[in-house]
């Protein structure tokens, strides 16, 4: 059976920025995806969490506290408490606040799904195609609300939008798949367990999401994953020795902080 993801011809690595050119700007701001599209990524990766009035936000962490000037749990804390943190400054950004337009806070503002998901689309009707990888954070938790509200999300933007859902949780995987089957899903793995050495991912998910630590240990594993027509989509490669890994052992995308070292490397290959 092919699920959605299985690789066809083999075609160049897909480079996708995570987080946003993260290393560059600050991570999930709309300038770090900004720049991520300017440096030539294929594709956006982003993590998702809900507020207690229930946006789906690009934060990573469970609490605020690293990458802002405020502290708390993104559950506990309103999309307007959120807005009203700065996000950039922890990495010596800073954006004109008085500004009343808001999209001059690009570099410190909490970036929602919806506005990223516009910017894909924006960048669509200019002719660019861009991917977005969504990854579900911790979403056991909320009992299929984050999918729910994802799916909403979704719903209001273009179906054209190359869109999957990334998640560590099968169950998220599942829900996804069981209310919108024709969404990739990718099945991130942070260590191989003896039940996937074969390639086998979760019933239904099409892509395998390794760490790049999975393939130091285990390189036959892309070409297990293929033989059961997984693609490899690999995170967060950013040391050159690990592009060539990748680039050697034929994944089909590599997830990365610094999209345009990768690319001009890979280039070079
Ligand atoms: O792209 C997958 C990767 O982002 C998973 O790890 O902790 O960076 O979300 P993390
Ligand atoms: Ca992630």
């Amino acid at each position: 059976q092919v699920s959605p993801g299985s690789p066809g011809p083999r075609r160049p690595i897909s480079v996708i920025a995570h987080r946003g050119a993260s290393e560059d700007a600050p991570e999930h701001t709309l300038a770090a995806y900004r720049k991520a599209i300017e440096d030539g990524a294929d594709g956006l990766e982003c993590d998702v969490r809900l507020t207690a009035d229930g946006h789906l936000v690009c934060v990573h962490d469970r609490r605020v506290n690293r990458t802002s000037n405020g502290r708390g749990a993104v559950s506990a804390l309103e999309l307007a408490d959120l807005a009203a943190l700065d996000f950039g400054s922890w990495k010596g950004w800073s954006d004109p606040h008085e500004s009343p337009e808001t999209e001059t806070r690009e570099h410190t503002s909490v970036l929602t799904l919806e506005r990223l998901l516009r910017l894909v689309e924006e960048q669509a009707a200019a002719g660019r195609r861009v991917d977005l990888a969504i990854e579900t954070k911790h979403p056991t938790r909320w009992a299929g609300q984050v999918e729910e509200e994802l799916l909403r999300v979704l719903a209001r933007h273009d179906p054209a939008i190359p869109v999957r859902v990334m998640s560590f949780s099968a169950r998220s995987l599942h829900r996804v798949r069981a209310a919108a089957p024709w969404i990739p899903t990718v099945y991130l793995m942070q260590f191989l367990l003896p039940r996937h050495r074969d390639g086998r991912l979760p019933p239904g998910v099409g892509i395998a999401g390794p760490s790049i630590r999975i393939l130091r240990n285990h390189p036959e594993y892309v070409a297990h994953a293929h033989s059961m027509g997984h693609q490899v989509h690999v995170w967060t490669v950013d040391d050159p020795v690990d592009v060539e890994l990748c680039a050697l052992l034929g994944v089909d995308a590599i997830i990365t902080n610094r999209p345009r070292r990768v690319l001009s490397q890979l280039a070079q290959l």
